[in-house]
């Protein structure tokens, strides 16, 4: 290990809590048996739209083991719940979800009561025995219909948005024209959502949550009942993914923490796998319109990109589905515009890539269309129409080193090996084909805090309100504080996931390591300054920039080596403490800021029955430094791998008649299994981009998957000359194309 110390580039570390992980040590939301745990179970509308008439619960209540059957009936109030505002005219609710409140039905599956009983089997049985009688109303979830016969909902966002001509691709020497769908798809991760609840008094509560905010969630508990945000504690210490769907507090966790008061009992409510697709959130479907044009040269005249979604009728879900389009290329004539439809739906959420992952389907097919119209090599078309500076705005990026990226990734896949004349290639009697896409993600960088301590026995420990959804914040941490404290990372523990910890920020968006790796390096920086203050009683004229930090030893000028524990101990102290914070950077405002990938796929399709099978995987990235090599590695891997199924099988089905979801299991609805997922190679420019943060890293979560389902479609065209325009790509649409 020690050889590493001396040498620019560390080692890459291992995940810090990865033996936790996967011996089971770890403790998820759902792990916490506390004494006297008591168990609850939604039960869900059987009908999509109307209200709710009556309810029998007699014979749940009178069920064994029940502790209390709670609905909109005798459900104690929420004092945060304000009276509904609703965010359009004509509906009734709004202003998310507020569970139990009233009688009003608005998608399959709501919730409309909560059965508390001392055993988890006994609150499911009894919550099958929950009776409702509805005032039904007919449903209206079908999009493709709503576009046809309904009105999107109004408002400035929703307005096309023209740079330059919005006409000018029509008159292009080279065009192309196109509808693209994209189904709904569903975050699915391993770990259901759960909720444990303790009030320790009255005023007083501690829960255990799937969160990806530990403090946001603080704040909505709080907020939702009424209490000092101090005395409700969150603790989130292991989240086993979350791709966007636990960014929200849902109202299963306001129904878990209403729960236990009532029984007076520390309560634990697990989501059905089933209720994960109605309760929290999804990729919401959508149908683009894309157009473009080119001169001769491959210059790209003018592009016109329309996108069509779904919303809830509660609340209007908002996703960049277009910017990207606006951003991605220096393009002079752009028109967008994004417009939702308020169907009969529980309302989508983020889901990673939000709006860029759907809008970049449409866009870098479009793109591959056209390389075909012009007969022009698909990176060479990318790199003909690069953006130089932020076409938007015409601000200069802090980074961008895209063409760098365009290049490792083609060299990794070998794209020479590819023919730009579709369906010419065959291995072992299958059709072989290579696709491409390009992808993108703004970077940023927000507020964050932590409590650092670093001890005579030569140990750091960093404590941060932030929790780890899965890429591995801990690790990335440790990393960061290593190389600036000059300590090994078994030295440092990142402590994370207690509201008790100073606040650090939601993980989303792509922006914990720039956020919270600000963070940590001011941290250890103000540490080297207090360590180099206590030699100034021994060694007066000592300044900062002349001592090297390694190994856990201040190396001064003089040759002398002094560990941090000596120069600890010889002061009389037995540590340092500090509270370090970190907000954006000011001069970002100059800059725009990006992380990028491009996404190659090899892909072999079946002649005879259109199966389509990803063969391997390139993705290379610009996302700034990379802090650590095998946690952004497993990143892209994992984006890719969700990546593999939204190209090839998700898609969430509802049944119109009954607005009622027919696939909402893993039976039904397909997530790749490891027989679906090749090798999958990274590739990373890791330069820095030297105006975002001090540690030079953009963010990862988000491009991870970002253009993933184009660079599938392109290459099953250019395996097979078929263009498939709708997802999932399944045999039945290879075959009729
Ligand atoms: Mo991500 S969709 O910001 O978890």
């Amino acid at each position: 290990m020690d050889k590493f110390f001396d040498t620019a580039t560390p080692p890459p570390i291992d995940r810090v809590d990865g033996r936790a992980k996967v011996t089971g040590t770890a403790q998820y939301a759902a792990e916490y048996d506390l004494p006297g745990l008591v168990y609850g179970v939604l039960v869900g509308s059987t009908v999509a739209k109307g209200t709710i008439a009556a309810m029998d619960t007699r014979a749940a209540e009178k069920s064994p083991g029940v502790l209390a059957v709670i609905t909109h009936l005798n459900a104690p109030p929420i004092p945060g719940y304000a009276q509904s505002t609703s965010p359009n005219p004509g509906q009734t609710r709004g202003g998310g979800l507020k569970i139990f409140n009233d009688n009003i039905i608005s998608f399959n599956g709501e919730p409309i009561a909560l059965v508390v009983a001392d055993t988890f089997e006994r609150a499911t049985h009894a919550a099958s025995l929950v009776k409702a009688q509805y005032k039904k109303e007919a449903p209206h979830t079908n999009l493709t219909e709503a576009t046809k016969t309904g009105k999107p909902v109004e408002g400035d966002r929703y307005k096309e948005n023209v740079r330059g001509e919005r006409d000018a691709w029509k008159s292009a020497a080279v065009k192309i024209e196109a509808e693209y769908i994209m189904p709904t798809q569903v975050h699915n991760p391993m770990e259901m959502h759960a909720t444990t609840v303790r009030w320790d008094a009255d005023n007083k509560v501690t829960v255990w949550d799937k969160t990806q905010g530990v403090v946001s969630t603080q704040r909505s508990v709080a907020e939702a009942f009424k209490l000092e945000q101090k005395d409700v504690r969150v603790n989130a210490q292991y989240v086993g993914g979350g791709f966007g769907a636990a960014l929200r507090t849902w109202p299963h966790v306001i129904a878990a923490v209403m729960g236990a008061k009532k029984v007076g009992k520390p309560l634990k409510l697990v989501l059905t796998r089933p209720q994960m697709f109605l309760l929290v959130g999804y990729r919401p479907e959508a149908i683009q319109k894309i157009a473009m044009g080119a001169s001769a040269n491959g210059k790209l005249v003018g592009m016109v990109h329309e996108a069509f979604a779904t919303t809830s009728t509660y609340e209007n879900f908002n996703e960049g589905v277009v910017a990207q389009t606006r951003q991605l290329y220096a393009c002079p004539n752009v028109a967008t515009k994004y417009n939702i439809y308020a169907l009969d739906v529980s309302t989508p959420t983020w889901m990673r890539g939000p709006g860029e992952a759907t809008g970049s389907w449409p866009l870098e097919c479009g793109l591959d269309e056209l390389s075909y119209a012009l007969n022009i090599d698909p990176i060479e078309l990318r790199k003909i129409n690069h953006a130089d500076t932020d076409p938007e705005n015409g601000k200069p990026y802090s980074s961008k080193f895209l063409k760098e990226a365009y290049d490792l990734g083609a060299d990794k896949i070998g794209w020479k090996k590819r023919k730009q004349k579709p369906a010419t290639e065959t291995e072992d009697g299958w059709m072989v084909g290579y696709g491409m896409s390009g992808g993108l993600f703004g970077a940023s960088r927000g507020e964050g805090r932590i409590a650092a301590k670093l001890t005579a026995d030569g140990t750091l420990i960093l404590q941060s309100a932030v929790s780890d959804s899965g890429p591995g914040t801990a690790t990335a941490m440790t990393q960061i504080a290593s190389n600036i404290i000059g300590l090994p990372p078994e030295k440092i523990k990142f402590e994370l996931g207690d509201s008790l910890f100073p606040p650090g920020p939601t993980q989303g968006g792509s922006t914990t390591t720039s956020t919270l790796g600000t963070t940590v390096n001011a941290a250890c920086q103000t540490l080297k300054k207090r360590l180099v203050g206590l030699l100034k009683t021994q060694e007066s004229e000592v300044k900062l920039e002349d001592v090297e930090f390694t190994k856990g030893e201040m190396r001064l000028k003089n040759g002398t080596k002094i560990s941090y524990a000596d120069a600890l101990k010889a002061s009389g102290q037995t540590s340092i403490e500090i509270i370090e914070a970190s907000g954006r950077n000011p001069e970002m405002q100059k800059y725009s800021a990006y992380s990028y990938s491009v996404h190659f796929v090899k892909v072999k399709v079946h002649p005879l029955t259109g199966v389509v099978r990803v063969d391997k995987v390139v993705v290379a990235g610009d996302a700034g430094t990379i802090i650590s090599e095998k946690t952004a590695a497993s990143q892209m891997i994992g984006g890719a791998v969700g990546g593999i199924g939204g190209a090839l099988t998700e898609e969430g089905v509802v049944d119109h008649r009954y607005g009622r979801w027919v696939n909402n299991d893993f039976a039904n609805y397909h997530v790749p299994v490891h027989a679906d997922v090749p090798p999958i190679e990274t590739v990373f420019v890791n330069k820095p981009d030297p105006i975002l943060n001090p540690n030079g890293a953009k963010g990862m979560g988000e491009i991870a998957i970002i253009g993933f389902a184009a660079a599938v479609g392109n290459a099953v065209y250019n395996a097979t000359g078929k263009r498939i325009r709708s997802l999932p790509i399944t045999p039945d649409k290879m075959l009729q194309a």
